[in-house]
């Protein structure tokens, strides 16, 4: 995929993301659409989903992908320090990320970004991929969007998880 090509295939999410979560108040079903619409658009992933925080660890939420791990502590991981951090974090090879956890060993690449609210940490969507460098900048920016759109939302519905 092109350069030019990547932000218009956000784009294009990002519009079917609001057309699938308008009116729905359900946290659960709003975070399970939005793996499952990343999952099937972006190319060459071989994991997509959330981890919620529970007190001092992530776990596993709605998800496409293999069965993961459910417990992440805060700090662990590629998940676990975007989490502490409260940053995006974008591993262009696992191997070399001190700590990873390999739910799938196919995996090679990672992307974390974290749900924040009034400076909370609420979660992570965390997307895994089979290639090396799978992502970069405009998947970073792309994915950043669709987490805030999904934010946006439920502050309308103040309840649940996100
Ligand atoms: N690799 C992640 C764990 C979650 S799975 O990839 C689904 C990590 O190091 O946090």
């Amino acid at each position: 995929m092109t350069t030019l090509e990547k932000p218009q295939l956000y784009r294009d999410l990002a519009r079917q993301l609001e057309a699938l979560i308008a009116g729905e108040p359900d946290p659960i079903a709003n975070a399970a659409n939005t793996a499952a619409l990343v999952f099937h658009r972006l190319p060459n992933l071989n994991w997509a989903g959330f981890y919620f925080r529970t007190g001092a660890e992530l776990v596993l939420g709605p998800f496409q992908g293999k069965p993961a791990c459910v417990r992440i502590p805060i700090g662990k991981g590629v998940c676990g320090t975007a989490a502490a951090k409260g940053a995006t974090i974008l591993v262009p090879d696992v191997q070399n990320f001190p700590g990873h956890i390999a739910c799938d060993p196919e995996s090679r690449s990672e992307l974390v970004v974290p749900l924040i609210e009034d400076g909370r940490v609420l979660g992570v969507l965390d997307l895994d991929s089979p290639l090396p460098a799978r992502f970069d900048e405009l998947d970073r920016d792309g994915c950043e969007q669709l987490v805030a759109l999904l934010l946006v939302h439920h502050r309308k519905y103040p309840r649940g998880k996100l």
